[in-house]
């Protein structure tokens, strides 16, 4: 009896062709598994050719609320931003994909999982490694690295000569990898790294010519660092990303372009579009920065640091994450409150923010009357903060000059 494999399955050419290439050169019995975590899926036509590209079988998951509600909504407390700026959307998503793919491996009594992706980035870094942590005994393969090698021409004519009804449009450019949390593009134009993203790379966000004046202000509410409600309106996590990416989008706001540091080493121009996730970014940090004592703050930074390095990496499974994980769930019981961000011309910025738990304190901050700061206990406070390098002066003198007597 041939062996099962489950291989991740978006309907596209890599994949489809993959379908059949499993069967035919290595013998399985292919079962597709397509995860939606937002990507915009025609489900009938996905079901249909991965049947008329040999599956035995094809299996549909919607985890869409999962996929925000135990891996997004963990980076946005944590502040993961790989490099200060890439929300990890595609890098997010892998983890989920790759768990479902053991869950129906068992179900289906597979010995083998698959994905599509190649051997340059670091997708497979965070599939394989994800799979290894959750079943050590699964094997994985990814025909586009492990041996399949077509050139788009020679996939788009092997499907035509198996039957797979692939609808070739006019290559797109691009590789893109979307889902709730952001949209990823590389490739095509994208590798000349002197010039701007051209505007049919995006697809989510308006040109700055075309945002709408004036701006538009939304007021997120969150509980324990997670976003609740807009505008008043308490919403489940799908719903809510959604409004605000449709939002954000309609003002050209969240544009990312960036060269990345990939895990595999290489050096790539990466262009992202994520304005849920540039927007809940903003604000999430608005409120920590009212309702964090700043030497903690200044810790949970690093913590921030180490948090989108692990996540990159493909690492999600690993007791280092659970611990950071730990870390900032303990941080994140006073991070209550609403803040205001207005939308404009390309642009998200904080317009106001209010937390019962704010240690902003008017009356210690104020220049004008009201004065509760205690102007006295400043001097005896500096006095001793400069005593070790008064001290020092004094006895080795200083940058290079010596001691002064005075
Ligand atoms: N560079 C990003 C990351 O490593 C995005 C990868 C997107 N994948 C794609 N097929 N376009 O997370």
């Amino acid at each position: 009896m041939a062996e099962k494999i489950v291989l991740a399955y978006s309907g596209g050419l890599d994949t489809s062709v993959a379908v059949k290439w499993l069967q035919e050169t290595r013998g399985f019995d292919v079962i597709t598994l397509t995860v939606d975590l937002g990507g915009q899926l025609d489900l009938e036509a996905i079901r249909q050719r991965a049947l008329a590209a040999g599956a035995i079988a094809t299996r549909f998951e919607d985890q869409r609320r999962a996929f925000l509600e135990r891996f997004c909504w963990r980076a946005l407390r944590a502040g993961a931003l790989y490099q200060d700026q890439y929300p990890l959307a595609t890098a997010l998503g892998r983890p989920l994909i790759a768990e479902r793919l053991v869950g129906v491996a068992r179900e289906e009594g597979a010995t083998w999982v698959a994905h599509g992706s190649t051997g340059k980035g670091n997708d497979q870094v965070r599939f394989d490694v994800a799979v290894q942590a959750l079943a050590p005994k699964l094997r994985v393969l990814a025909p586009l690295r492990d041996g399949m090698a077509m050139t788009r021409e020679e996939e788009i004519a092997y499907a035509r000569q198996h039957g797979i009804p692939v609808t070739v449009k006019p290559a797109s450019p691009y590789s893109i990898d979307e889902n709730l949390w952001g949209r990823s593009i590389e490739a095509g134009d994208l590798e000349d790294a002197t010039h701007e993203a051209p505007e049919d790379a995006f697809a989510w966000t308006r040109p700055l010519t075309e945002t709408p004046e004036p701006a538009e202000t939304v007021e997120i509410a969150f509980e324990t660092g997670t976003p609740v409600a807009l505008d008043g309106k308490v919403l489940e996590a799908v719903a809510l990303v959604e409004d605000l990416n449709r939002r954000g989008g309609l003002h050209g706001v969240g544009r990312i372009d960036m060269i990345e540091d990939r895990f595999v080493g290489i050096k790539s121009r990466e262009v992202y579009e994520a304005p849920a996730a540039v927007i809940l970014h903003l604000a999430h940090r608005a409120l920590e920065e009212l309702v964090l004592e700043g030497e903690g703050a200044g810790f949970k930074r690093q913590v921030a640091q180490e948090y989108a390095r692990l996540v990159y990496q493909g690492k999600w499974f690993s007791a280092h994450r659970a611990s950071l994980d730990a870390y900032v769930a303990s941080t994140q019981v006073v991070v209550e409150g609403t803040v205001r961000i207005a939308l404009h011309r390309g642009t998200a910025r904080v317009a106001g923010r209010k937390s019962r738990y704010s240690l902003y304190r008017p009356q210690l901050a104020t220049y004008s009357s009201g004065d509760e700061f205690d102007h006295a206990a400043a001097r005896g406070f500096i006095t001793l903060v400069g005593l070790p390098l008064r001290t020092q002066a004094l006895v080795q003198g200083v940058d290079g000059r010596p001691p002064q007597a005075d």
